[in-house]
């Protein structure tokens, strides 16, 4: 009832869930063991005392201790306690397997002392949940006009899920475009959703099915991207547009850069030959009067010997 109170709202439901739901509800999840807890440390110093968990009115498991500190045990659903809680006096119940049908059931315990029956020691409200499997999002368009239909299916969860519909990510769908079908599986009590969105929009749009289950604080979506391109195509190929524009321009500009630098190293090699042959004719006339002087030279030295 308060989960049915909280439904709408997103992000603040969970909040509000959370704290209106009774403080020592233990969530439990389909087909997994589950531990209800119970401390009552005074049971190691009683004796002939039995204990008593109840689910409702019906006794899960009963234990009673002797004088000789035996438990005998009794119990339907293979419940159990742990062996040495009479010492411990940790008297959390084990239940082996979560059943959906076990969803917001009150477990108490009670101890009876000489034929009396105490109060309740511990009291814990069960809360069962399972997961959905991913939604499975299919597109169909019309053979006419431009309707689109989405159909949205997921299965094996509980409780009743939410269904949710987005177009382009933010939008919320036209009024009357949804319909949803939830229907409980026979055996399991684990549920079945279909839902079936049916608009006018352009096929590139993007639209997303979202399942949120509130107890596992869990959202599942599946998002159908338009039918010409896929999200992975329409990525690749921004990618390939983008490396090749980038590698266009990078060549261009290594070109250009190229033949500027040609040109420059033409300019300066013309002009270095330039130069060049300005100093050889230069160095050629140094030279030759340095041969001039140098073919003199010996013949001073010879003069001198
Ligand atoms: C416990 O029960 C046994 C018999 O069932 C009785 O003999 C014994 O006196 C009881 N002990 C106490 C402490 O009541
Ligand atoms: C009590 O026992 C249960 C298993 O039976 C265990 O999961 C839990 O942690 C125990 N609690 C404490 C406080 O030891
Ligand atoms: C639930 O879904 C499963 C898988 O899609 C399908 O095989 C089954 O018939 C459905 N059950 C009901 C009751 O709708
Ligand atoms: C969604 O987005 C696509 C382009 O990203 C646009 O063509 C289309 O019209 C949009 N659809 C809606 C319903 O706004």
């Amino acid at each position: 009832m308060p989960v049915a109170l909280c439904r709408p709202g997103l992000l603040l439901s969970f909040i509000t869930v959370c704290s209106c739901l009774d403080p020592d509800c233990v969530l439990g999840t389909v087909g997994r063991p589950v531990s209800l807890p119970c401390l009552y440390p005074n049971i190691s110093t009683s004796v002939n005392v039995s204990i008593e968990w109840r689910r409702g009115e019906e006794v899960v498991l009963r234990s009673d201790w002797g004088e000789d500190g035996q438990w005998d045990r009794r119990s339907s659903d293979s419940a159990a306690i742990s062996a040495d809680a009479a010492l411990t006096g940790n008297l959390s119940l084990l239940l082996p397997s979560v059943d959906p049908k076990e969803d917001n059931t009150y477990f108490s315990l009670f101890i009876v002392s000489e034929g009396k029956q105490s109060a309740a020691v511990c009291t814990v409200c069960l809360t069962t949940a399972a997961s959905f499997s991913p939604p499975l999002l299919e597109r169909e368009e019309a053979e006419q006009g431009e309707e689109i239909t989405f159909r949205c299916h997921s299965t094996g969860g509980f409780p009743e899920p939410a269904v949710y519909w987005l177009i382009n990510d933010t939008e919320k769908p036209p009024e009357g475009s949804v319909r949803t079908w939830t229907t409980a599986l026979p055996d399991s009590n684990l549920y079945n959703i279909t839902s079936h969105l049916t608009v006018n929009i352009s096929k590139d749009s993007r639209v997303s099915c979202m399942i949120e289950n509130q107890s596992m604080n869990q959202n599942l979506t599946s998002t159908s991207y338009g039918v010409e391109r896929g999200p992975l195509n329409q990525r690749a190929s921004e990618a390939m547009w983008i490396f090749s524009t980038a590698l266009c321009v990078v060549v261009g500009i290594m070109v250009i850069v190229g033949v500027v630098y040609q040109i420059h190293l033409d300019r300066i090699s013309k002009r270095k030959k330039k130069t060049y042959r300005q100093h050889q004719q230069g160095r050629d006339r140094h030279h030759q009067n340095r041969e001039e002087t140098e073919v003199m030279k010996p013949a001073s030295k010879e003069t001198d010997v």
